[in-house]
């Protein structure tokens, strides 16, 4: 969403600058570098292979005999073993598949990278500058039959795996725009057993509405938010949303579906694991929710002493000094992204700490940064953790001014890197569950090798084994045992 990219590009940024100023200047010259797709894709450019041309695909958009077939390779088993492992046809008739070389992209093959990025931007130069996706409108036409939809995209109709199975996750999944990528994004973590609440900004057009409506209608475990939000940038209304998705989370459905944990996502995140993955580290986590927060910053200390107030659709300080937070909690500042267990949502939604938090934090600037990183921090939050840290392993991002991880390799949008496929070699060596931010229309490449890797490793699942340092262990406050 708009607003879960400002807000962390404010809240990250601002916080940042005040250590790596210098560092920050000198890396503003390589974000101008990076600022348009065409200027990027020159990046490099010695390998003159020739380019892998630009074959379009057969979309064939009606192709029923897929469908039939498919449908009698859903066996009865509990967990079916999936069909052959390279027939990743799936995409058709509904995104487009590229030929691309996956295995060697992520193996950092040079010449196969450059021959990638020609064929995309050759392919944005005949479409006025970007690549073409799915329109909302035709998005919803995908879900007139949700039967043949659902098995032409393969969506599992079984859990994978036993260990799966008794492990159910819930996410909560922020968007406003691209319903094409929405779709591809919930086919990723789709599973049977798991819940998945999607909140729409109200602001979004109306195909993109119907589209969103479309995917949800097609699956029980996948609903809409049932209190929809004006999403605010840096505003409480990004908040709220959240806190709407939890309370339908734990209502009826959530007796049905018993999740453990709670993900928050946006439009432009994407997995980097499969869905055992997930749940291995999830269970690694051992009952503690994976919330960073510290001491705001000096300059991040505003936010939350002065009243704000909406003004041109922007969230603005008053010179009103706020009463101090209630119940003596003292602000941290955070993550807006957290994995958290079922007992913290439970808590966030029934304790007075954390409701009267939430009313108090109703003029205050980009909420979702003190509210989630306070309460982790306060004595007795089930999950909860008191010391300062910005541990965490749900979300990859790449930030334009922080060095320790290569350059962006895709473009920067409001400093945060898009990736490109040329960043999958260094992606696959990190341990993140999703990684922030993919553009279906700058990179689809990109997209579809990231959905080839956790396939094959979905079906494979002894691959998942070998994931180098992985599911993490070592996080500051996995070692904390004295859990609430
Ligand atoms: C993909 O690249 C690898 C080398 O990185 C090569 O071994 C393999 O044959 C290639 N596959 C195809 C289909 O071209
Ligand atoms: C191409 O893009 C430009 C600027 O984004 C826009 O003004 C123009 O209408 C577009 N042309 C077509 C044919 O879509
Ligand atoms: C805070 O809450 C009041 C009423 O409870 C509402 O009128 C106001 O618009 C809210 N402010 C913001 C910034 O959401
Ligand atoms: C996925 O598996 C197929 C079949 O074994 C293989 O050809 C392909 O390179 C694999 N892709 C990735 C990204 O590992």
């Amino acid at each position: 969403m708009a607003s879960c990219v400002r807000q962390r590009f404010f809240g990250w940024f601002v916080f940042l600058c005040g250590f790596f100023v210098i560092v920050q200047v000198m890396l503003l010259l390589n974000q101008q570098k990076c600022n348009s797709p065409d200027e990027q894709t020159n990046l490099d450019a010695r390998a003159l292979n020739s380019a892998a041309g630009d074959k379009k695909n057969n979309i064939k958009r009606n192709d029923k005999k897929t469908s039939h077939r498919d449908k009698r390779r859903e066996t009865a088993t509990k967990f079916p073993v999936k069909s052959t492992p390279s027939d990743n046809n799936y995409l058709s008739p509904f995104h487009r598949r590229w030929e691309a070389n996956c295995s060697a992209i992520f193996a950092g093959d040079t010449d196969v990278v450059q021959a990638t990025y020609r064929m995309l931007k050759k392919e944005r130069h005949s479409h006025n500058g970007s690549i073409v996706v799915p329109e909302d409108r035709e998005v919803r036409t995908w879900t007139h039959d949700c039967d043949s939809f659902r098995s032409l995209r393969r969506y599992p109709t079984h859990p994978v795996s036993e260990e799966e199975d008794s492990y159910p996750v819930a996410y909560i999944i922020a968007v406003h725009k691209e319903a094409a990528q929405v779709e591809r994004l919930l086919r990723a973590i789709y599973q049977p057993q798991n819940l998945y609440c999607i909140h729409p900004d109200a602001k979004s057009p109306e195909d993109f509405q119907r589209a969103i409506k479309g995917l949800a209608d097609c699956f029980e475990n996948v609903f809409i938010s049932s209190k929809i939000e004006d999403v605010q940038y840096a505003g409480f209304t990004r908040l709220l949303a959240d806190i709407n998705c939890m309370k339908d989370l734990v209502g009826p459905r959530g007796d049905v579906y018993r999740w453990k944990y709670v993900m928050n996502l946006c439009g432009q995140d994407f997995p980097l694991k499969t869905n055992l993955e997930i749940v291995r580290q999830l269970r690694a986590y051992k009952g503690h929710n994976d919330i960073t927060g510290v001491l705001p910053p000096s300059h991040i200390i505003g936010r939350t002493r002065y009243k704000h107030v909406i003004r041109d659709k922007q969230v603005k300080r008053t010179h009103r000094p706020k009463t101090p937070p209630p119940h003596n909690l003292r602000i941290h500042f955070g993550n807006a992204y957290y994995a958290a267990t079922r007992r913290f949502v439970e808590y966030i939604l029934t304790s007075p700490k954390a409701t009267d938090l939430l009313r108090w934090s109703n003029d205050t600037f980009s909420p979702d940064e003190h509210y989630w990183a306070t309460l982790q921090r306060a004595p007795g939050t089930p999950g909860g953790y008191p010391d300062p840290t910005w541990d965490e392993n749900v979300r990859f991002m790449k930030w334009g001014d922080i060095t320790k991880h290569p350059s962006c390799k895709g473009i920067y949008v409001r400093g945060l890197c898009v990736f490109g496929v040329a960043y999958l070699e260094y992606l696959a060596t990190q341990p993140h569950l999703f990684a922030n931010k993919f553009y279906y229309s700058f990179d689809p490449i990109a997209i579809q090798c990231i959905e080839e890797a956790l396939l094959n490793r979905t079906r494979n699942p002894a691959l998942s084994d070998r994931l180098p340092n992985f599911p993490v262990t070592n996080l500051l406050w996995q070692s904390h045992t004295a859990l609430p």
